[in-house]
């Protein structure tokens, strides 16, 4: 089979992901974004952000000119293509539900060049989008813009996106699954025998559905792992109150039960990240626009949203009043593995602190020169886990970062003013812990 000419339009960390990936397996691809710093970097092999695995695949394929970088041109890279995948930001309005701005540009932007395009070509959606919008949204702008018929002149397909950051690259080259919404069945036959080429004999297994559907699976995804998470922190909560209970035992006994599986059941501060907080937000507010509320993802929202605060709760039972105090963080990524802080849990626990007169000190292995342009000079920024704990009066884990599991209760006795650990994470064991310092761990009885 000839392989088909790819460009994905937005490269981000789904889109470059999806680019280098299907580059990586011998596909020629263009990857076309409006933001000039990232292509530039993307065509000198060098990814505009941190993803495990991904810089020597995309520096090989930009080397073997099978992937390259475009800056807008979307009728360019139409032309020269035979499928577009479509990854832009999807990000929520203030009032939770989904901005389609950028959907809205690119559909245009696409439509537009099909209108000056011969040859069938099939645009695939693959950011996340509210059930409705590929068939009510994209498919008329499409239409209009390039006077043609969808299903017949060209083709559209919804592929929901379902990789981790932090193996993102790894989750790219092996998908538990792959969902196919097609317009109509030749749109759902391309893609599908590209993804089958693509994963040749590893191929997962492919469900086929109309758009809608393909929608709404991955908002039922997220919804469910959130659910998890905030069902797994209600257990901490409680088990709080319990002398002698521990959620990390609970967890793992609940885990053994095929019916719930281990997955998502790590009790901690609380989900953040691009997809989680804004799936959820906007398949409540897709919900209820619809005339149904959604009482049960409410309280998911809710239990995220005071979740953070409890690590500075546990700070001030443990040291009174914060002002003056200071307080080492470590980890800022939203989770391991990433320089990604949308939506981080630290950042209303470092608002907090800072409203409460503490002194903060943070470190990140990767995350820092994001934080800085958060945080600016509010707060102060060490090099290493190790200086981040000198002189503090507590320390706060919100990242469960590799890096950090060898530190050994000296390391905190040692470095710190007073030796007062919260672990929000569950990182350490609590028997070797607590005999050495205050230890605190979100979830254990008292
Ligand atoms: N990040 C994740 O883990 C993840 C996982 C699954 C699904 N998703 C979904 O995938 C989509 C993309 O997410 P992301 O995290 O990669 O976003 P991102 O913000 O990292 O990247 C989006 C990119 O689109 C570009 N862009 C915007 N408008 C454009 C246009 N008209 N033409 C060309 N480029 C344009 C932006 O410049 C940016 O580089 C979202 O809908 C998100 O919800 C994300």
């Amino acid at each position: 089979m000839k392989k088909p000419r790819i460009s994905v339009i937005g490269v981000g960390y789904v889109g470059l992901c999806t680019a280098v990936g299907l580059a990586s397996k011998g596909y020629s691809v263009l990857a076309c974004d409006v933001d000039e710093q990232k292509i530039s970097k993307i065509n000198q092999g060098i990814p505009p952000f941190h993803e495990p695995g991904l810089q020597e695949k995309l520096s090989e394929s930009i080397k073997k000119g099978n992937l390259k970088g475009v800056v807008g041109q979307t009728d360019q890279v139409i032309e020269e293509t035979d499928l577009t995948f479509v990854a832009v930001g999807t990000p929520s309005k203030p009032d939770g539900s989904i901005d389609l701005k950028y959907i809205e540009s690119a559909a245009c932007n696409i439509g537009k060049a099909l209108k000056q395009k011969d040859s069938y070509h099939v645009t695939i959606i693959k950011s996340t989008v509210v059930p409705g919008t590929t068939q009510n949204i994209v498919k008329p702008l499409l239409e209009k813009e390039s006077k043609k018929t969808c299903g017949v002149d060209f083709g559209l397909c919804m592929n929901p996106e379902f990789l981790r950051q932090g193996s993102a690259f790894q989750d790219t080259l092996n998908a538990d699954r792959v969902v196919i919404g097609a317009y109509d069945k030749q749109s759902g036959d391309t893609l599908e025998d590209l993804y089958k080429d693509f994963y040749s004999a590893h191929t997962p297994p492919i469900i086929r559905t109309t758009l809608s559907t393909a929608e709404l699976i991955k908002y039922a995804s997220n919804a469910m792992l959130a659910t998890k998470i905030s069902f797994i922190n209600t257990i901490a909560n409680i088990c709080e109150q319990i002398p002698g209970a521990d959620v990390k035992v609970v967890a793992t006994a609940m885990g053994l039960d095929k019916r719930i599986g281990p997955l998502f059941l790590d009790a901690g501060l609380g989900y953040g990240g691009s997809c989680f907080p804004k799936d959820v937000k906007a398949l409540i507010a897709c919900s209820k626009k619809l005339g149904y509320d959604p009482e049960l993802l409410d309280s998911v929202e809710q239990v995220n949203k005071t979740q953070p605060l409890k690590a500075v709760k546990f700070c001030k039972e443990q040291l009174g009043k914060l002002e003056g105090k200071n307080i080492a963080i470590l980890g800022l990524a939203f989770k391991p593995d990433t320089d990604d802080m949308r939506e981080a849990r630290v950042i209303p626990i470092i608002n907090q602190l800072l409203k409460e007169g503490a002194n903060v000190t943070a470190y990140d292995p990767v995350a820092m020169p994001i934080a800085k342009t958060i945080f600016d000079n509010k707060i102060s920024y060490a090099t290493s886990a190790l200086k981040c704990l000198k002189n503090a009066d507590s320390c706060i884990i919100v990242t469960e970062w590799e890096e950090f599991k060898k530190l050994t209760p000296e390391d905190f006795t040692k470095n710190m003013k007073q030796p007062i650990l919260i672990d929000g994470r569950r990182m350490f064991n609590p028997e070797t812990f607590k005999t050495k310092m205050q230890f605190v761990a979100l979830g254990l009885g008292k």
